[in-house]
């Protein structure tokens, strides 16, 4: 790119979406001002260590050390005169369920006053009509800012792929002028740019991400379906996806969704309408469905156990999903939280994710093979490549019973059955205990009902 191309960008917030889009912005060649208020995580990333775990972001800040700069100090980003100034805060749901917009407010109210005309640029997921809010606020304060959303689709652990190479990019302006400069950012990677209004672009997030959870809420749905009647899910999914009607993304099934942005997303949608004057009816439903799949296990525990007092259950994977840390929201939470109060020894495992803050009263190991050690059933809660060969003799061997109930359904029934397991994934048929190993059903026997 030459140099006349490069721009100077201020970024508010230095997150999981602000870095990545920093560091990114930064490869692509544009000197980049990250500022946050939190003097750890500045000092941190000063001394060149990103604050989280995320795929690729540590090279390749250190790669463009030079384009980066982190501050605490507004005043900082003022004097590099940024021309874009993008929003990443956080907007954590209030206890109504609204999306929390008061880091969004402090931003406005701190923007600095720049020579020139600059652009304001929204990542943070906002409900619809914010970025009216936000222009009206502006120009209360006199500054020439125009305003453009630009929500973000990153998913955690393929953050920098994902932003290198996004399905989309969305724009959203009041002024066309605005919403061509911030689309010229992205014009080198070369994929489709959605110029719209701001409206527009602020419900295109949230139903984005509505639309990606009601997927995962459906399958569930199948699932719990195929467990009363016998069909196994994983092949439902590969059937249904392969229609290019639907497509065979999000049609895992399993624990339930969570993570820092379904959640919150969902609620602040739905709260959304609901300021409105709408019942949104099916997202409802769709969240309803997911509180409930989190604490399926709990049931399948007790089908195969009795009473779960007393019992020692290993917890194979605590973080929301693999290749992250992150535990918000994360169904292992729930299912600890269950399990505890039902009186059951838990032993936990993770080989990223730290929950001792959040799950007390549980047992952590370092091995997943300590964890299911002496234990009733081992479950898979998050689908970790290391789990694959968790079916192996000398954990059977270790265990009180050699029971696994997989909530991803990461494993290959038949190999963990044909391993002397009894197993039991979400959506698939299941083994009872007391056949261990499974013994074929004789030719002429009665089908079950
Ligand atoms: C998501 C969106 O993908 C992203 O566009 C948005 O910007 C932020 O929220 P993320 O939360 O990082 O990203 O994770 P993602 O990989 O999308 O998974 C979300 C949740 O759905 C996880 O709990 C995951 O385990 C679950 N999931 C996903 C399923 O249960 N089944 C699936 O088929 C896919």
């Amino acid at each position: 790119m030459p140099d006349s191309e490069h721009r100077t960008i201020g970024i508010f917030g230095a997150g999981w979406v602000g870095l990545v889009t920093g560091a990114c912005f930064a490869e692509l060649g544009h000197r980049v001002v990250v500022r946050d208020v939190v003097p750890g995580k500045i000092a941190a990333l000063e001394s060149g260590k990103p604050p989280f775990h995320e795929a690729e972001l540590a090279e390749l800040l250190e790669r463009n050390r030079q384009r980066l700069t982190f501050t605490l100090d507004v005043g900082v980003l003022a004097a590099a005169a940024p021309e874009f100034i993008f929003v990443c805060v956080d907007t954590p749901p209030t206890y109504a369920g609204d999306a929390d917009l008061s880091r969004v407010w402090t931003v406005v109210e701190e923007l600095p006053r720049l020579d020139g005309h600059a652009t304001l640029v929204m990542k943070s997921t906002v409900p619809v009509g914010t970025g009216e809010k936000v222009r009206d606020g502006l120009s209360t304060r006199g500054l020439d800012l125009g305003y453009v959303s630009n929500p973000e689709f990153l998913a955690e652990g393929r953050a920098i792929h994902d932003f290198m190479h996004p399905d989309r990019v969305v724009v959203g302006a009041f002024d066309d002028a605005d919403g061509a400069a911030v689309a010229a950012l992205y014009e080198p990677l070369d994929q489709p740019i959605v110029r719209c209004d701001v409206h527009s672009a602020e419900m295109i997030k949230l139903a984005a991400n509505a639309f990606l959870m009601t997927r995962i809420s459906f399958i569930n749905e199948i699932a719990n379906v195929c467990e009363a009647t016998g069909a196994d899910v994983v092949k439902v999914a590969e059937g249904v996806g392969l229609d290019h009607r639907l497509g065979p993304h999000f049609l895992r099934a399993g624990v339930g969704w969570g993570g820092s942005c379904f959640p919150k997303d969902s609620l602040a949608l739905k709260q959304l309408a609901a300021n409105s004057g709408y019942h949104f009816q099916l997202l409802s439903a769709v969240i309803e469905v997911n509180d409930l799949q989190k604490r399926r296990v709990i049931g399948k525990l007790q089908r195969h156990l009795g009473s779960l007092r007393g019992k020692t259950v290993a917890l194979l994977g605590l973080a929301f999903k693999a290749g992250t840390s992150d535990l918000r929201e994360a169904p292992s939470l729930v299912l600890a939280s269950r399990l505890l109060a039902e009186g059951v020894e838990v032993r936990a495992w993770d080989p990223v994710a730290d929950a001792r803050q959040l799950i007390h009263g549980a047992t952590f190991c370092d091995a997943y093979e300590d964890a299911v050690r002496g234990a009733d059933a081992a479950v898979i809660v998050t689908e970790w490549p290391e789990l694959r060969d968790l079916a192996k003799p000398e954990i059977r061997d270790s265990m009180r019973r050699p029971l696994i109930i997989d909530g991803r359904n990461l494993l290959d029934p038949d190999d963990v059955r044909a391993a002397g397991f009894a197993y039991e994934g979400i959506g698939r048929p299941t083994s009872p205990l007391d056949v261990l190993p499974e013994t074929p059903e004789p030719a002429d026997a009665p089908k079950p009902v």
